[in-house]
């Protein structure tokens, strides 16, 4: 799927923008943070703590995957985002890492959805989606620690090796 999708993102005047857009988006939720002051009640609260877990998560990811691209000779496949959760000791961080990106995106945007009808009551969409995210993350999260144990490449290896000592 990533293959076919790259013939869209992988063009210039998708992907720079794209990029652009994540690092604004970054930036103004930060000052978003900032601005909005001490959160009032417990979806105010979601919404600002996961909102900085999708800042960190976001120049994390994109950190390592431009440096990746810059540093080494191979392709971030899913290899390359397989490899650090199909190992000990470094797949117990990688694996919330990856899972709690794909939580708080869908409870971000239930978050958005819940205030954008405030104060009127919670609807199932609200309750349902953070669970699909939840079920979701942990399927593709576990999938990537299983699928490539045994058949991981020599560079990704390699670059295992020399990110985690391993
Ligand atoms: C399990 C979770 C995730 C995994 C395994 C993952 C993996 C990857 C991989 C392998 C790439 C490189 C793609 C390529 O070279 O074509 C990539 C790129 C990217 N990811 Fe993720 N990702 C995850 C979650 C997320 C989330 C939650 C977001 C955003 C909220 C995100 C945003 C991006 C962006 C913007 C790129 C750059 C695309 C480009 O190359 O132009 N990712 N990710």
């Amino acid at each position: 799927m990533m293959e076919t999708l790259r013939q869209f993102y992988w063009l210039g005047f998708v992907e720079y923008p794209l990029f652009a857009l994540f690092a604004a988006q970054i930036i103004l939720g930060v000052a978003l943070i900032l601005k909005r002051g001490k959160p009032k009640g417990s979806w105010a609260w979601v919404q600002v703590i996961l909102s900085g877990y999708i800042a960190l998560f976001l120049l994390q990811h994109l950190g390592a995957i431009v440096m990746a691209r810059i540093n080494y000779d191979f392709e971030t496949t899913t290899y390359f985002a397989a490899g650090v959760v199909s190992g000990l000791p470094y797949g117990l961080c990688y694996f919330p890492y990856y899972l709690l990106g794909i939580v708080v995106a869908f409870t971000h945007i239930t978050a958005a959805a819940r205030f954008a009808i405030w104060p009127a009551p919670a609807r199932v969409l609200h309750e349902a989606l953070p669970l699909i995210g939840v079920v979701f993350g942990l399927s593709v999260v576990t999938a990537l620690s299983y699928g490539v144990a045994d058949e991981l490449p020599k560079p990704y290896q390699e670059y295992l090796a020399k990110s985690f000592g391993d």
